[in-house]
């Protein structure tokens, strides 16, 4: 066990010494969990091994998964990228810093535990004052996944970081909540067209506007269970799980909601505890109801998302029922992560 500090830091003005501090726990070996605008992540040393090694252990992560390295300024890309094809210029020209991930080819100053031993690496320039203050301050880049416990939801406040990983890291900075909700979009640009391994932040829309097409295999939609080459070995886990049982119910708003009503009722008369993620202020009797937000602005149901999951969970539910949304702009990212969430409990109508 760790004593895991606590600070509250002001994400647009973070105060030096704290920022010298948390650069000192990376530089020496030690984990920091930060604000960023996607999500909360949990930071090391991305060229020391064996403070990326303790990412793994603390998280309970797969070896197996590979972690992504955040730079602080696009020209960074060099130093761990042997390959910068043109579409990557241009996305970084257009999208850095942000919620983008580009999947590379390694050079030799990315440790194998970082890419999981695999030959890529995948790199993103976080849009928040925090991270890019820290890792300029460490001078070095910095290998952070969520700061969750493997499985579970991603953490959007520094109370989920806590809940997760006090006692097993040093120091987590708070930052109040995150801008965004979910992760980044991680792209492989090793490919041509370029392939979405993981739905986030960015929307495809915007990626394509810049490059043109993009693949979105089914199992980046979290549709079908990951089993191609080991390109996006995240994918394969189970994820952003709650305790309870997610179900989700996908198919025509008024369909969607006519189920969830004959779910709800059913469940409710067995004596099940039932929570349901819904949209637009619907109301359902019998069960502990949470408002995502309206289905026409996805972005802010994209950002309680998570901290929804959480808080229906710490009520005591058993199962939860998740309502789908439109697949489109972040919706895309919506619908991976409750894919995930139900395990593939998923009921169409
Ligand atoms: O928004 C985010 O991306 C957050 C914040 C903290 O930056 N980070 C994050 O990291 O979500 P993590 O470790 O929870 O998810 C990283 C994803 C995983 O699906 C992993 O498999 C994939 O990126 N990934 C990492 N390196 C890869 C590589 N070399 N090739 C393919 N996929 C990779
Ligand atoms: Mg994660």
């Amino acid at each position: 066990m760790v004593k895991t500090v606590r600070v509250k830091v002001d994400p647009e003005n973070p105060p030096r010494e704290v920022i010298e501090e948390a650069a000192r726990v990376i530089r020496s070996g030690g984990l920091v969990a930060f604000p960023t605008e996607t999500v909360y992540g949990l930071g090391a040393d991305a060229l020391n091994p064996d403070a990326v090694m303790r990412v793994f252990r603390v998280k309970g992560r797969p070896p197996d998964n590979p972690l992504i390295v955040h730079v602080a300024d696009p020209e960074s890309i060099y130093l761990l990228a042997s390959e910068v094809p043109r579409v990557a210029d241009l996305l970084i020209e257009r999208f850095w810093p942000g919620p983008l991930t580009l999947v590379l080819k390694r050079t030799e100053v990315v440790p194998p535990v970082t890419s999981a031993g695999l030959d890529t690496v995948a790199v993103r320039m976080p849009d928040h004052r925090v991270p890019l203050e820290l890792i300029r301050s460490a001078g070095t880049p910095i290998a952070a996944p969520s700061a969750n416990k493997s499985g579970s939801p991603s953490p959007t406040t520094a109370d989920h970081v806590m809940m997760d990983l006090e006692g097993v890291v040093e120091l987590v900075l708070d930052g109040g909540p995150t801008e965004i909700g979910v992760e980044s979009t991680v792209l492989d640009v090793t490919v041509y067209p370029p392939e979405v391994l993981r739905p986030g932040g960015l929307s495809v829309e915007e990626i394509e506007r810049v490059v043109g097409r993009v693949r979105v295999p089914g199992w980046a939609r979290g549709l079908e269970k990951y089993t191609s080459r080991p390109r996006s070995p995240g994918m394969k886990y189970r994820h952003y799980a709650p305790k309870a049982r997610l179900i989700l119910v996908e198919g025509s708003p008024q369909a969607v909601y006519s189920k969830v009503q004959e779910l709800v009722k059913e469940l409710y008369g067995t004596g099940t505890k039932v929570g349901v993620l819904t949209t637009d202020g619907k109301r359902y009797e019998n069960a502990t109801t949470v408002d995502l937000g309206p289905s026409r602005d996805l972005r802010t149901v994209a950002k309680s998302l998570f901290c929804s999951i959480r808080a229906l969970d710490e009520s005591g539910v058993d199962v939860i029922i998740a309502e789908s949304v439109e697949e489109k702009g972040i919706g895309l990212a919506i619908m991976n992560r409750l894919r995930k969430a139900s395990g593939g409990e998923i009921v169409s109508v």
